[in-house]
C-alpha cells in the first residue's frame, strides 16, 4: 500500500496581518491547516483562538483544521473548540496528566478527531495509556511555543517508538511532528514513519511556498521509492 505523508503548514508563521494572502501563496499544495493555540502560562507566547479556527473554516470549508492546543486550562479552553470548525483537535499529555484519558475521550464524544502530544522532555510511555483511543500522536520537536527554532533529531527515537507501538497494538494513529522541519530534512523525518508533517516558518518564509510543498512531497516521494528499491 502506498504511503501517504500529508504537509500541514503551521498558520503561526503566515503574515498575521494577512492570513489569507499567506494561505493563497501554497496554491492549494497543503494537505491540512496546522493552528497552534497558544496561552502565555503552558508556552510563553500567545497566537491564535476559537475564532480564527471559525473564520478558517467559513473561507475554506473544504480544509482539514488541525487545531494543536499548548494550553493549560482545559475545562475553559476546549469548549471553545468543539463547535469551532477544527477537525482534530491535539492536546498536551503534559496538562493534568491524571485526567488525559477522560480529557481525551471527551474529545471524541463530541465527535472530532483527537490527538495527544508530547513536549521534548516528555517520554512515550506517559502516553501509552491512551494510544488505543486517539487518531494521532503529535511529537513535539522544538521546545512549544515559537517558531523558526532547530530540529530536535532525538525526536525520531519517539517516532520509531510509535512506529513499532502501533504495530505491536494493531492499531492505526497517525504520527504527526511539529518544529524545526525544512526542506533539506523533510524526507528524512518522513522516513522515521512521521505520517504529518508540520512546518510553519521554513514554508512562509521562502520564496515560492507553493514550490516547496512541492519540493517536499518529491523528496518524500522519491525517499519512499528509493527505500522500496534498496
Ligand atoms: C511551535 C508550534 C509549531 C510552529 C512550528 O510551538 O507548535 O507549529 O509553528 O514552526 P517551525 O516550523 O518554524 O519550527
Ligand atoms: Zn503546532
Amino acid at each position: 500500500m502506498e504511503r501517504k505523508v500529508l504537509l500541514a503548514p503551521s498558520l503561526l508563521a503566515a503574515d498575521p496581518l494577512n492570513v489569507a494572502g499567506s494561505i493563497a501563496k501554497l496554491e492549494n499544495n497543503y494537505d491540512w491547516f496546522h493552528l497552534d493555540i497558544m496561552d502565555g502560562h503552558f508556552v510563553k507566547n500567545l497566537s491564535f483562538g476559537p475564532e480564527h479556527a471559525k473564520a478558517l473554516r467559513k473561507a475554506y470549508p473544504d480544509a482539514f483544521i488541525d487545531a494543536h492546543l499548548m494550553t493549560d486550562n482545559l475545562n475553559v479552553v476546549l469548549p471553545l473548540f468543539i463547535n469551532s470548525g477544527a477537525d482534530l483537535v491535539t492536546v498536551h499529555a503534559e496538562v493534568e496528566p491524571q485526567m488525559l484519558h477522560a480529557t481525551l475521550s471527551n474529545i471524541k464524544k463530541a465527535g472530532l478527531k483527537v490527538g495527544v502530544s508530547l513536549c521534548p522532555a516528555t517520554p512515550v510511555a506517559n502516553i501509552e495509556h491512551v494510544i488505543d483511543i486517539v487518531d494521532l500522536v503529535l511529537i513535539m520537536s522544538v521546545t512549544p511555543g515559537f517558531g523558526g527554532q532547530k530540529f530536535i533529531e532525538n525526536s525520531l527515537k519517539k517516532v520509531r517508538e510509535l512506529v513499532s507501538l502501533r504495530e505491536v497494538n494493531k492499531l492505526d494513529y497517525l504520527i504527526e511532528i511539529d518544529g524545526g522541519v525544512n526542506e533539506n530534512n523533510a524526507a528524512r523525518i518522513a522516513l522515521a514513519g512521521v505520517d504529518v508533517l508540520v512546518a510553519g516558518s521554513s514554508v512562509f518564509d521562502s520564496e515560492n511556498p507553493a514550490q516547496w510543498l512541492k519540493n517536499v512531497r518529491a523528496n518524500i516521494k522519491e525517499a519512499i521509492e528509493n527505500l522500496g528499491r534498496a
